[in-house]
């Protein structure tokens, strides 16, 4: 009956899914607005302004592109994966900027918004899947330059698996891109206190502080699917101005970026 109700929920309850049901029927009714850049995700759109410029700022540092490619089309075997791509804002983002792109979500309404939106334009560079990592990893091994995630291992169960799948993805040496909001008091002031109940710029019921991981863990996890952390900054997100920051202070938001062990 609940899967008649609402066919974007599949069976995620094996034991080892990374997908929270709820998570998805949460993500269902925000799905009609995901690209109204003044409504309830306008965080995550303004939020490309620093996402972005970090990614590629990170790959030239570590002579993945080189500065004059920041922009213009990437070689065909550059490919990045954006897991937990919900409508495609940042997936979207990246292909524009000429990059081949796969953007990944279980969330198949989500993945119709996303190819919506694309719908009337020629952009080759661009896919979506809609499918769980653990699924797309068994046959996409060792395929992507680049896999990204952002905000969304907060919203994952079996973080272990999670990390383990999206670096399957990865070919040895190919650098992995993490945004994520931190396990401390500050991170769920911000997230939920001001972000949900006071600016209402994230809906209610997005976060869930037990669902968060700690930078310290999230390392860790990594190194345990060897995958080194070579960098990791804070970020900052003012609800009041929808502008986004890189900080020093990782106690709210942080980025990170790994690297797959050969
Ligand atoms: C806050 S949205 C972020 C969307 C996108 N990454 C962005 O920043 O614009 C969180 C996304 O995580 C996805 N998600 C939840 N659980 C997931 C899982 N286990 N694997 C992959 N994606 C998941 C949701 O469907 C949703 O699209």
């Amino acid at each position: 009956m609940y899967k008649r109700l609402f066919p974007s929920i599949r069976n995620y309850t094996t034991s080892k899914s990374t997908v929270d049901p709820n998570e998805i029927e949460h993500f269902r009714h925000v799905a009609d607005e995901w690209w109204n850049k003044n409504g309830r995700l306008r965080g995550l759109h303004t939020f490309n302004n620093v996402r972005i410029p970090f990614i590629q700022n990170r790959l030239i540092k570590i002579g993945v592109l080189r500065p004059h490619e920041r922009i213009t089309t990437s070689s065909q075997d550059f490919s990045i994966l954006d897991v937990g791509c919900g409508g495609g804002i940042l997936t979207e983002g990246l292909s524009r900027l000429g990059y081949n792109v796969t953007g990944l979500d279980p969330n198949s309404e989500l993945i119709d918004v996303a190819k919506f939106h694309v719908k009337d334009e020629n952009l080759p560079q661009l896919q979506y899947e809609c499918s769980t990592i653990e699924e797309f990893g068994v046959t996409n091994s060792e395929k992507y330059n680049v896999v990204v995630s952002s905000e969304t291992i907060e919203h994952v169960t079996e973080k272990e698996e999670f990390l383990k799948s999206s670096i399957q993805c990865l070919k040895p040496g190919g650098s992995l891109f993490i945004t994520t909001i931190n396990k401390t008091w500050l991170g769920r002031f911000s997230a939920i206190d001001l972000w949900e109940n006071v600016f209402k710029c994230v809906p209610k019921g997005t976060h869930e502080y037990d669902k968060f991981i700690g930078l310290n863990d999230l390392i860790e996890m990594l190194s345990k699917e060897k995958c080194t952390t070579i960098f990791t900054s804070g970020l900052f997100y003012n609800p009041y101005l929808n502008k986004w920051y890189s900080t020093k202070n990782k106690y709210f938001s942080y980025a990170l970026h790994a690297i797959k062990v050969c």
